[in-house]
């Protein structure tokens, strides 16, 4: 979460809505998750929200006038090196002027400039947002390919109820991000795809006014994804247990992605101190055993399945009922293991109902050949291989380097990034394999 916007330039747009209040919070995520944000305001906004709490929050001057512009903040250099250009809220003003192509302020001239994508969450009266004229506007923006993150319905500040409320600062967050990401995509393979410019496409298609989420992809609506993560725990008495390093983040922001791109979730989670990522629905167990249920529950129903939790290998034979004490004259203690069974072999073995079966290979030594057998061993479309033998990625760690291997060799490999951006790319990968 803390390096999803890392390294990525952000134009935040507010305008004079009342929901500009709401962006200090959305700046506020944004900056968390590591984005460089400059806020540009209408004169309207200043009224609804002082420029310094937006400078404090962002940690660069605030953009109001066209004349008050220095060198480094001019509306050429807001956009310059701009990954987003995000205007939340946007006015019916707002969004008029940019869809005649005004540049009478500085946000309206910063997003005429924009050669990077612009998202805009418009926020108005009902009455205000149901109007032809706007309703036009917004058409207009949507076919030159402006996401518009429509907003909600419900009680409004004015006191009407209808749809024009601004959706919620997370909710904005996430769609950035899944905007983003995709730019990353194209950025990571950029020879592969032979793309030619270095910035986010514009939807192909003009898209759905009435969708809530805009987003460029929902590559995976329609899709039942089964993921397990984290560790088990394997009792040894009431007190005691065997596990292992897993942090389940890997897991977690692989459902995570699938959510965010359309994909029903099932999260089977091993204990972990993470939250349960949005739009998933998670089943929380603690033993191999228990985990296998769930698994035997969904799997049937599931398009796809992902195996990434660290299933201990083994359990104890006889779980102790009672704590076990340390016994007098004797210096050891036997505990007999047996094998657990094999959660992803299960699945990818099976002959009816099986779903596009994806493992997780977590090696220290012979990483390649390791994660091949596994591949062929436990009947698997895609094996992800990572290295947890370096410390700066893999378990408990934020970052990830993965490599994809299917039954023909490698099919792709990511480079050191953030386990979110990589879950991103994995999970469109894997869904488009799975539906090919
Ligand atoms: C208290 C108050 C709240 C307002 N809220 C909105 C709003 O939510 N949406 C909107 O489109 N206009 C709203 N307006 C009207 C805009 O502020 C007005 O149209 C202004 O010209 C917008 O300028 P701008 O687009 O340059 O920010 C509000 C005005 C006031 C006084």
């Amino acid at each position: 979460m803390e390096a999803q916007l890392n390294n990525r330039k952000i134009v935040l747009g507010v305008t004079g809505g009342i929901a500009a209040y709401k962006a200090c919070t959305l700046c506020r995520l944004l900056v968390k998750a590591g984005a460089d944000v400059f806020v540009c305001m209408t004169e309207a906004a200043t009224k609804m929200v002082g420029k310094d709490t937006f400078a404090a929050l962002s940690g660069h001057p605030v953009s109001v006038g066209i004349f008050e512009e220095s060198k480094e903040i001019s509306h050429i250099a807001l956009t310059s090196n701009a990954d987003l250009v995000l205007i939340a809220p946007a006015t019916a003003n707002t969004i008029a002027k940019i869809a005649h192509g005004f540049a009478d302020n500085m946000l309206t001239a910063t997003t005429l400039a924009a050669t990077c994508p612009v998202a805009i969450a418009p926020a108005m009266n009902s009455n205000m947002y149901a109007n032809i004229a706007t309703q036009d506007n917004l058409k207009t923006l949507v076919e030159r390919g402006i996401y518009i993150i429509a907003p909600e319905s419900g009680e409004l500040a004015c006191g009407t109820v209808g749809q024009g409320r601004m959706k919620e600062p997370e909710d904005i967050f996430e769609d950035v991000v899944a905007i983003l990401s995709q730019r990353i995509e194209h950025n990571k393979n950029y020879h592969q795809l032979n793309i030619s410019q270095d910035k986010l496409p514009a939807p192909k298609k003009p898209l759905e006014l009435t969708q809530t989420k805009l987003l460029p992809k929902s590559i995976g609506v329609g899709l039942k994804v089964l993921i397990t993560a984290g560790p088990t725990e394997e009792l040894i008495d009431p007190v005691r247990y065997i596990s292992n390093n897993s942090s389940g983040k890997m897991g977690y922001a692989l459902a995570q992605a699938a959510a965010r791109l359309g994909a029903d979730v099932t999260l089977i989670s091993g204990p972990t101190n993470l939250d349960c990522p949005k739009g998933v629905k998670r089943i929380c167990v603690r033993s191999a055993l228990q985990m296998l249920t769930a698994v035997d529950e969904f799997v049937t129903s599931s398009n796809i399945m992902i195996g990434c939790a660290a299933v201990a290998d083994y359990r104890v034979e006889n779980i102790s009922p009672i704590k076990i004490k340390k016994t007098d004259g004797s210096d050891t203690l036997t505990l007999k293991l047996v094998k657990n069974p094999d959660i992803i072999a299960s699945v990818g073995l099976r002959e009816s109902h099986r779903p596009f079966t994806v493992g997780f290979a977590a090696e220290t030594n012979n990483c390649e050949q390791n994660a091949k057998d596994k591949l062929k061993r436990k009947g698997l479309d895609l094996v992800v291989l990572n290295d947890v033998s370096k410390t700066e990625i893999g378990f408990n760690s934020n970052n990830n380097e993965v490599t994809i291997f299917d039954k023909n060799g490698i099919v792709s490999h990511y480079d050191k990034q953030s386990k979110d951006v990589i879950a991103q790319l994995l999970m469109e990968l894997i869904i488009n394999r799975a539906k090919n």
